[in-house]
């Protein structure tokens, strides 16, 4: 019996780095998905996962499994996905998801949404020992969701579909480097993280509201303010905040980087009629352009 899986990508709209610190994000699946096979086999363990940029995160949910659930070895795993790994779209999380959705179904072990959300996390801080859960969960549960660190609190939230610009800057963002770089920084200042933080936490409730009214300017000017605090942070980069600018030139209501910064993507919230000029502006900047909608079905059996 073959099992196939998938699950999507995801982009932060609101709340990276705070959220790392229990507080608040807002984040979306995306179009572009990772896909999972896996069948058992006479006992040789296979993983051919061309799309994975660390492999760890399969085999560690295979070990995981193995010893929980005290299933065998004999598994042949190939993957695919719908766009690089090196956007920073969470590959590793979406992969992580859709081998776990696939092992449950192949092994019979029932796992619910969140018990299939905690083993992915638990899985993520085990192979790379940072990271607030955000992305497991917009692997996990698709949709625009409002998300607490560590999945204190997932909850949908009813966002139609945004017009989103989604640009890639052309770099790969190392992120447990930046996020333990900025813990060190905030050792050394609590006081001003912590301010920052809690204007970071109030945009995100305020996004929140918005994103559910699609008040899109509202929501854009949001994202500009984030931006700032990001900024303020020192976790964008020139050519992040130069993409950004162009997307805002064309007549974006809003932008930022979307992630752990230090390169990726960055993100634009525009008003449709004016897509190509802002398409266009970005990629005049040396920006390439990622088309991808929001708001993704979360991991599914294909
Ligand atoms: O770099 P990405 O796309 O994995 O996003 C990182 C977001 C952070 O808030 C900086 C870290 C986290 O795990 O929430």
């Amino acid at each position: 019996m073959k099992i196939k899986t998938s699950a999507p990508g995801k982009l932060m709209l609101f709340g990276e780095h705070a959220v790392v610190y229990d507080r608040p994000c807002v984040v979306t699946g995306v179009s572009s998905r990772i896909h999972v096979e896996i069948e058992k086999t006479d006992g040789h363990f296979m993983v051919d996962a061309p799309g994975v940029k660390d492999i760890r995160f399969v085999e560690e949910t295979v070990r995981i499994f193995k010893e929980k659930f005290k299933t065998g070895n004999g598994l042949s795993i190939k993957t695919s996905s719908d766009f690089s790994c090196q956007y920073g779209f969470g590959s590793s999380s979406a992969v992580t998801v859709a081998t776990i959705l696939a092992l449950n179904k192949l092994y019979g072990t029932q796992l619910s949404q969140k018990q299939i959300f905690d083993l992915g996390y638990k899985i993520t801080l085990e192979v790379q020992g940072v990271g607030s859960g955000f992305d497991i969960a917009a692997a996990t549960y698709g949709g625009t969701t409002y998300f607490v660190t560590g999945g204190k609190v997932i909850q949908p939230l009813n966002v139609k579909t945004i017009s989103l610009v989604a640009g890639y800057s052309g770099i790969k963002a190392d992120t447990p480097k930046i996020v333990k770089s900025l813990k060190l920084k905030i050792k050394s200042d609590k006081t001003k993280y912590n301010g920052i933080f809690d204007q970071i936490t109030k945009i995100v409730e305020d996004a929140k509201i918005e994103l559910k009214n699609s008040n899109w300017r509202k929501v854009g000017e949001l994202m500009n303010k984030n931006q700032q605090l990001l900024e303020s942070l020192e976790v964008s980069t020139e050519k992040l905040d130069t993409m950004c600018q162009a997307a805002l030139s064309a007549g974006a209501y809003g932008a930022k980087l979307s992630g752990a910064g230090g390169g990726d993507c960055m993100i634009a919230i525009i008003p449709e009629e004016k897509r190509q000029s802002i398409e266009q502006t970005i990629k005049n900047v040396a920006g390439q352009i990622i088309h991808v909608t929001n708001n993704a079905p979360g991991v599914c059996l294909e």
